[in-house]
C-alpha cells in the first residue's frame, strides 16, 4: 500500500513524502479499513511542524486524524464491525464514552494516521459512518466536527432551540459548528477577516456576519450591539478570548477549543459581569461521534467541502487548507 509520511524531526508538511509499505492486516481486535477520504485540520500542521503535544515526530508517521473508509477485515474477536461496513477513525482511538480519556490521537507520530491506502485500527477507535453521507463528507467529521459537536452540545449548557452561537473564522470547526447550532434551531452569527467568505457564510444561514478585521472589537459588538449570544466556538485562544467573554450574554458558556490566535492575555473578569463560564474542548469521544452522525442523519446535513485534492496532491491540499483561499474543510480523496 501506499502512504504519505512526515519524516523524524520533521519541521514542515512540505516534508511529506510517499512512501510503499507492505499490507497490513489485522490482528485479534482490530479493524482493517480501506480509506476513500481524509480531511485536514489545523492542528495537522502543528504535527508536521513538530510543535504538536508530542513536540517533533520521534520516527517516521502517517499524519492526518481523519479519514472515512471501507472495512476490508477484520481481526479475531471483533464484534461490532464486518467486511464491506462504512467508518470513520475515532480522534481519540480509546476514548469510548464518559468522562475525557486523551490518550494517543490519530496522525499524532503515537497512534496511526489516516493519509494511506489502508489503516488498522483498533475496534474502540471505529465508528460507524452517519448513513447519509459518502465518504469525503464523513472524513470531515471526527475532528472538527465532534469538537463542533462537544462545544454546543455536550456539557452542562447545551443548546436547546432559540439560543444563539458566535463562531470565529470560517475554518473547519466554525462551519461545522454553524450547520449543526442552526439545525438545532438556534441563530448563528459568524466572523471572518474576508468579506467574500461572509457572504458565503450567509448563505449557510448566519443571521449576522461581523468582519473581524474591520471590527476589532467585534466581543464588545456582538455582547452590546446584537444582544450577546449563549455559546461561543472559541478557536482563537489567548488573543480572542476576552473578546469573546464579552460576547456573552447571561449564563453563556465560551467553548475554549483553538490556538489561531496565541498571543494575548485575557482577562477572565468579563464572566463575573454574566455569570457566563468557559469549558475546555478536547475534541471528543468515539460516543459523542456516534451522536454526531445520527444528528446528521436525522436532521441531512452536509459538512462543507471548500476544496479536494486527489491521493497524489496531498501537498497541495495542505497548502490551500493553510493559505487564505481555505473554507470549510479541505479534502483528499482517494480511489
Ligand atoms: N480543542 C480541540 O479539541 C480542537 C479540535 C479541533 C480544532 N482545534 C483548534 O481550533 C482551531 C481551528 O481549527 P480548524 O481545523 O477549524 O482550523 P482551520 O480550518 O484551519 O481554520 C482556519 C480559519 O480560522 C480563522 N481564523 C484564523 N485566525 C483567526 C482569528 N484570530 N480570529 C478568528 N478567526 C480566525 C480564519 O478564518 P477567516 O479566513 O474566515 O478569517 C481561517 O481561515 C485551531 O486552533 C485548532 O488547533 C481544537
Amino acid at each position: 500500500m501506499r502512504a504519505w509520511m512526515l519524516p523524524a524531526g520533521s519541521d514542515g508538511f512540505d516534508k511529506l513524502y510517499v512512501e510503499t509499505l507492505p499490507d497490513p492486516t489485522p490482528g485479534p481486535g482490530e479493524v482493517l479499513i480501506q480509506v476513500h477520504a481524509c480531511s485536514i485540520n489545523y492542528r495537522d500542521f502543528a504535527v508536521a511542524a513538530g510543535k504538536y503535544f508530542g513536540g517533533a515526530l520521534k520516527a517516521p508517521a502517517v499524519p492526518l486524524s481523519d479519514g472515512a473508509g471501507q472495512v476490508v477485515a477484520v481481526g479475531e474477536g471483533v464484534t461490532q464491525f464486518k467486511e464491506g461496513d462504512r467508518v470513520q477513525g475515532s480522534f481519540f482511538m480509546n476514548w469510548v464514552d464518559g468522562p475525557p480519556r486523551m490518550s494517543a490521537a490519530l496522525g499524532d507520530g503515537f497512534a496511526p494516521g489516516m493519509l494511506a491506502e489502508l489503516v488498522v485500527l483498533p475496534e474502540s477507535g471505529v465508528v460507524p459512518m452517519a448513513e447519509s453521507l459518502d465518504y469525503a463528507e464523513a472524513a470531515c467529521l471526527p475532528c472538527a466536527g465532534v469538537t463542533a459537536w462537544n462545544a454546543l452540545y455536550e456539557g452542562p449548557r447545551a443548546l436547546v432551540p432559540g439560543n444563539r452561537v458566535l463562531v470565529l473564522g470560517s475554518g473547519g470547526v466554525s462551519m461545522l459548528a454553524l450547520q449543526l447550532a442552526r439545525a438545532g434551531g438556534c441563530e448563528v452569527i459568524a466572523t471572518s477577516s474576508s468579506h467574500q467568505k461572509l457572504e458565503r457564510i450567509r448563505d449557510l444561514g448566519a443571521a449576522h456576519t461581523v468582519n473581524y478585521k474591520t471590527i476589532p472589537d467585534w466581543g464588545r459588538f456582538v455582547g452590546q450591539e446584537l444582544g450577546g449570544v449563549d455559546k461561543v466556538v472559541e478557536v482563537g485562544g489567548a488573543g480572542t478570548a476576552e473578546q469573546s467573554m464579552a460576547a456573552l450574554r447571561t449564563q453563556g458558556e465560551v467553548a475554549l477549543i483553538g490556538v489561531l490566535s496565541p498571543e494575548g492575555g485575557p482577562n477572565p473578569r468579563g464572566l463575573m459581569m454574566t455569570a457566563g463560564s468557559m469549558r475546555g474542548i478536547f475534541v471528543g469521544s468515539a460516543a459523542m461521534a456516534r451522536r454526531l452522525n445520527a444528528a446528521v442523519d436525522a436532521n441531512g446535513i452536509k459538512p462543507l467541502i471548500g476544496a479536494r485534492f486527489g491521493f497524489e496532491q496531498a501537498r497541495d491540499a495542505y497548502a490551500h487548507a493553510w493559505g487564505p483561499e481555505s473554507f470549510a474543510k479541505t479534502v483528499i480523496e482517494l480511489a
